[in-house]
């Protein structure tokens, strides 16, 4: 099973809509997915699901032993797509387990408990590097680090990688570099060229060579409830991520 981790701690630069468009992607591919969200503010989820059905969640998994992964896992329209949704409620996971022993490992001791046959699954994590997104990084077999294609896009990079190499150095030696994808990316600017070459200077041969451009549709879908590829099977949006995907499944 490949377990990837979409992680940045900083907001607002496609972790959610790599996530899920990726998920979608590797579906579509006929590869059994499951798309775990691990934000509170559960926007991936949103994009799949109706949440207000679905009464347990994340939360009760990883705060509560008698919930197991499999009783959260959800069904999407989207064939070998499944998902585990994210609440709100799941903003008060990090003060719980902070005084637990097992705090790091719940997400993983969670999914070596699950029997259902997964090729891929993957994490969309809030922006922040506390103890959800740890616990994504111990479970996880290779991280993907969306990288906004801004002026600002390389702050805090340090710290994101200083943390992957405390994880790999203890509980998670297998963690993986899976790449660096560049999204938001407008390509009429000068300002992007550098920005790509300052990315490339940190990454250097991870970063992907697909690049995710901006685009209104790949802001819209995610409201009508659908990946890219059912919503504007034709814009560049789904043709750069099912670029992506096959990035993906040639690296890992
Ligand atoms: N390629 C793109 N083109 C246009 N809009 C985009 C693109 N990628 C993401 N967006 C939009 O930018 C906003 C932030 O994207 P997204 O939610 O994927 O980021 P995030 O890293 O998950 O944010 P957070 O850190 O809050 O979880 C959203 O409104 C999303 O629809
Ligand atoms: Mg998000």
């Amino acid at each position: 099973m490949t377990v990837i981790a979409i992680a940045n701690q900083k907001g607002g630069v496609g972790k959610t809509t790599t996530a899920i468009n990726l998920a979608a992607a590797m579906a579509m591919r006929g590869r059994r997915t499951l798309l775990i969200d691990l934000d509170p503010q559960g926007n991936s989820s949103i994009s799949f699901l109706d949440v207000r059905k679905h009464d347990k969640n994340m939360f009760d998994v990883l705060s509560n032993g008698s919930v197991a992964l499999a009783d959260v896992i959800a069904p999407t329209p989207v064939e070998n797509l499944d998902v585990a949704p994210a609440r709100i409620s799941l903003a008060k996971l990090e003060a719980m387990l902070i005084s637990e022993i097992d705090g790091p490992y719940r997400l993983k001791d969670r999914l070596d408990a699950l029997d259902r046959p997964y090729e891929f699954v993957i994490i969309d994590t809030p922006p922040a590097l506390g103890l959800i997104t740890v616990n994504a990084l111990v479970a996880a077999t290779h991280l993907l680090v969306p990288v906004q294609s801004s002026y600002f896009a390389l702050e805090g990079t340090d710290d994101l990688l200083e943390t992957v190499e405390k994880i790999r150095s203890r509980p998670n030696p297998n963690l993986k570099l899976l790449g660096a994808v560049i999204t938001l990316h407008d390509k009429r600017t000068t300002l992007s060229r550098d920005v790509h070459k300052a990315i490339a200077d940190v990454f250097g041969d991870r970063v992907f060579q697909t690049t995710i451009s901006k685009s209104i549709r790949l802001e819209e879908s995610p409201a009508h409830k659908e990946s890219i590829f059912t919503f504007a099977p034709q814009s560049s949006g789904a043709y750069e991520y099912y670029r992506l995907c096959e990035e993906v499944i040639e690296r890992v």
